[in-house]
């Protein structure tokens, strides 16, 4: 199964004490932006960078800086927007392109209601953020966006990974990459990932 899973310390810390189940929304919401920022930082690791020559404060200097394709950070409405932040404190260039899916919860399919991308798809590297990968749905339609709009590199960063959702984006999506805080046990009859975070959207947003 391809996906990249962060065992760092401070990730697998940070993720235990979102799973404690009366963590208040504020903490929630903190430790998301947390987790979101070290993940961005194994999942941007293999960015291309280019040699160049700066003038320093000694004269000229060899340096290394990214190379050619630009980022956009594609969060997934409503959760991938309490990651948002987290990723923009490493690329704050980066822009933003938006999609908007609620899953059915009794079909579990994800229905689309909004999408806002940047120009020039082709030309950049999109990084999908959403704290849950669950049945896959959801992910595998974000990428069938970004391809439809022209999108050709792809990677998703996600908090916690059912199998499920990883079976299924690796079949329909195996150029795309996962990089994840934790691969989970399964999927209960309701679709909520075991042992999981319970809804992420309802704890970042406080409702339910
Ligand atoms: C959650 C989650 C993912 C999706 C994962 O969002 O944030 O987007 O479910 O499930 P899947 O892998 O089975 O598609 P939800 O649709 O509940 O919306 P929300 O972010 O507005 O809470
Ligand atoms: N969406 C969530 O927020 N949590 C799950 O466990 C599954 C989908």
């Amino acid at each position: 199964m391809k996906v990249t899973v962060v065992n760092h310390p401070l990730v697998q810390h940070k993720l235990s004490l979102l799973r404690e189940a009366d963590v208040s929304t504020n903490k929630f919401r903190i430790l998301t932006e947390e987790l979101a920022r070290l993940l961005a930082y194994e999942a941007t690791r293999d960015l291309e960078t280019e040699e160049i020559t700066i003038e320093g404060w000694c004269g000229p200097v060899k340096v290394r800086q990214i190379k050619g394709k630009k980022l956009t950070v594609v969060p997934i409405l409503r959760a991938g927007l309490g990651m948002l932040n987290g990723v923009l404190d490493l690329v704050p260039s980066a822009k933003i392109s938006v999609v908007g899916l609620a899953r059915n919860h009794e079909t579990l399919q994800p229905e689309p209601y909004f999408e806002k991308f940047v120009g020039r798809l082709d030309e950049r590297i999109a990084l999908i953020i959403d704290p849950m990968l669950a049945t896959g749905g959801s992910l595998a339609a974000t990428i069938d966006m970004l391809k439809r709009n022209g999108c050709k590199q792809i990677k998703a960063i996600v908090m916690v990974a059912a199998p499920e959702g990883v079976k299924l984006v690796n079949e329909q999506h195996p150029d795309v990459e996962i990089v994840a805080a934790a691969l989970d046990s399964h999927l209960n009859e309701l679709g909520y990932i075991i042992p999981g975070l319970g809804d992420a959207g309802d704890k970042i947003f406080g409702t339910k």
